[in-house]
């Protein structure tokens, strides 16, 4: 019989708390008693060892190298399915039908424009502005242009709206940014290769989509879908346990991925990779500066909170980086760094002992930049693939039987009561 609580003594008295086991044999221990009865609260910086919900969305085995969305093994999906089925899935619980998918790639499809006034949004914003500040602050302002979804109708309503309008938002940020006329979506057009279209077309010349560009950018797309309790995610709860309503809630996570330790790192890898390319090109000096606390560079790509084995994603990512470089070109000599620095941390005991290996953003950047997507676009694409999972985790917190709003509680360490001074 599995153990169902813990047991310990404090102050003088047992204290015995439930165990709560997950469908994967993970077990935490349920605290929500653990201050009523001891006066105790839990100290864990970073979260690194705490719960903060029960879900049914994605499971991550760090120690194996394993990854699943809704059961799948995300080497499947990446192999056999499509981003919009994907996001169907993370948000529904189920692969769609044929005639799910069909009504929802439909759907998608005709709410990709945005209302005409977000022109004079994206022409207040600066040339320089990096796109991911443009992004969150468009997707924050379809709260002005479309009421709170609050019935299961106006929620996937505005789910579709997020899903369909994110890339017309992010396409017209980096044409803002280059001076170019923002391209209208093309309903003839897939939901990557669309994408690609308001990218790169202009009035003056068509663009022609690849379908190779098309196929593998719908592979990162559904390789970023979802993560589970990640950072921005994470913040997409947090917002939302306020009900505080969903393009808020993205808004706030697009911001929270921006973060260089987080979704920011695949623009930091190309960066690294190009400074070591135009120094010395030398990976084994890099490293021994990554190694070294007092120097500030970090291997940006590699460690994992959750993965202490090989990130799947990356697996998946590394093969497609060698295809995509061979079939469209791109810089093989980014890539044969790229190779040198995992072989050599690899073999290291630095890297070894910390179980650090690369992430999802170590190959991606490479990939992202063979796709002719500027490096400020990257982290951009990031969002645009976690968009469904956001929305997934958002849905299933507001629906869990265990929902409040979520408010820490803290270790008090400032002065104690003091008179204020008689002026
Ligand atoms: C993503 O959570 C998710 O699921 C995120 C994500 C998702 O899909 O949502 O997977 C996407 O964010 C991937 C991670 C992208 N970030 C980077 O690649 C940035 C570089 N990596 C690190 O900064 C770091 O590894 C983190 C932020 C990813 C994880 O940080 P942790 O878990 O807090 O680990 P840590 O910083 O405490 O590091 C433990 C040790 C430290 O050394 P010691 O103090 O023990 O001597 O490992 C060292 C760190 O200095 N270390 C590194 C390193 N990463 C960790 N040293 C050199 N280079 C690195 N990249």
């Amino acid at each position: 019989m599995a153990q169902d609580a813990i047991e310990f003594q404090y102050d003088g008295q047992p204290v015995r708390l439930p165990l709560v086991r997950g469908t994967e044999d993970e077990t935490a221990v349920d605290i929500r008693r653990l201050r009523a009865e001891t006066g105790l609260i839990t100290l864990d910086p970073g979260y690194a060892n705490t719960g903060a919900c029960q879900s049914a969305i994605t499971f991550i085995n760090g120690e194996q190298g394993i990854l699943r969305y809704r059961g799948y093994p995300i080497e499947q999906l990446a192999q056999g399915s499509t981003f919009l089925a994907v996001a169907w899935l993370l948000i529904y619980g189920e692969l769609p039908s044929s005639e799910e998918l069909e009504r929802f790639e439909r759907e998608v499809t005709r709410h990709t424009m945005l209302h005409e006034d977000f022109h004079h949004f994206f022409d207040a914003m600066p040339k320089s502005a990096h796109p991911m500040p443009v992004c969150a602050a468009a997707v924050s302002a379809l709260t002005t242009f479309y009421d709170e979804p609050t019935t299961d109708d106006e929620i996937a309503k505005s789910i579709v709206r997020l899903i369909a309008k994110m890339p017309t938002i992010a396409a017209y940020s980096f044409k803002h940014s280059i001076g170019q006329p923002t391209m209208y979506p093309r309903n003839d057009l897939g939901y990557a290769s669309n994408f690609l279209h308001m990218m790169f077309a202009t009035p003056c010349e068509r663009y022609e989509v690849d379908e190779t560009v098309a196929r593998t950018l719908d592979l990162l797309l559904i390789l970023h879908a979802d993560h589970e309790q990640n950072c921005s995610t994470s913040t997409v709860r947090m917002v939302g346990s306020s009900l505080a309503n969903l393009y808020a809630c993205i808004s706030a996570g697009i911001s929270a991925l921006w973060g260089s330790l987080h979704g920011g790192a695949n623009q930091k890898v190309i960066e690294m990779l190009e400074r070591i390319a135009a120094e010395d090109g030398s990976a084994d000096a890099f490293l021994r500066r990554a190694k070294d606390k007092d120097d500030t560079a970090r291997l940006m790509g590699f460690g994992h909170r959750v993965y202490k084995s090989y990130d799947p994603r990356a697996t998946i990512l590394k093969s497609a980086c060698h295809d995509v470089l061979d079939r469209i070109g791109g810089s093989s000599q980014l890539l044969d760094i790229a190779r040198r620095l995992e072989e050599v941390a690899l073999s290291d005991d630095y890297f070894i002992e910390r179980k650090l290996y690369p992430n999802v953003d170590f190959y991606s950047g490479l990939i992202y930049q063979a796709l002719g997507i500027p490096v400020d676009m990257f982290t951009v694409l990031f969002a645009m693939g976690r968009l469904p999972g956001w929305i997934a985790q958002w849905l299933e917190m507001r629906r869990d039987p265990d929902f409040r709003i979520n408010r820490p509680r803290q270790v008090y360490q400032g002065p104690r009561e003091r008179p204020l001074p008689a002026s």
